[in-house]
């Protein structure tokens, strides 16, 4: 069993495009982790989740600044900082994965960080800028 926090309406935001973002990522890290508590994460099965995880990343990192950048977040800078280091770990599988190393305890580490502290702690704390854009 992963310790992946589930979906749960206190997490809903005011955007319903960064929610549908934010449960794909928790379905996606629970699946990740619990393949490798079974054993059944094979060399296909890791590169197509690190994929999917790379894409996701890029897409929701961009949506969710654009957000709080529109709405004037004072923990912008911070909170972008905490993207870049996902997206540099992210890269760094992803190159060790094109040179045959799949570093599964790696992947499990980037699921967890970003699904316990950043998803809980600093979207959390600063969901009162994720909200849609309103046209005046
Ligand atoms: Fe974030
Ligand atoms: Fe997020």
């Amino acid at each position: 069993m992963s310790n992946i926090p589930e979906w749960r309406a206190e997490l809903a935001t005011g955007s319903a495009e960064i929610d549908s973002q934010h449960r794909h990522l928790l379905e996606l890290a629970r699946k990740v982790v619990d393949s490798f508590d079974t054993a059944g994460c094979d060399r296909e099965t890791f590169h197509w989740h690190l994929n999917e995880l790379a894409v996701l990343a890029d897409e929701h990192f961009a949506t969710e600044e654009a957000l709080l950048s529109a709405h004037g977040d004072p923990l912008l800078s911070k909170h972008r900082a905490e993207h870049d280091q996902y997206r540099e770990q992210i890269t760094g599988l992803l190159m060790a994965a094109m040179r045959g190393k799949l570093d599964r305890a790696g992947l499990c580490q980037v699921l967890h960080d970003w699904t316990t502290h950043h998803l809980l702690e600093t979207d959390m704390g600063s969901r009162q800028y994720l909200v849609e854009h309103h046209a005046p």
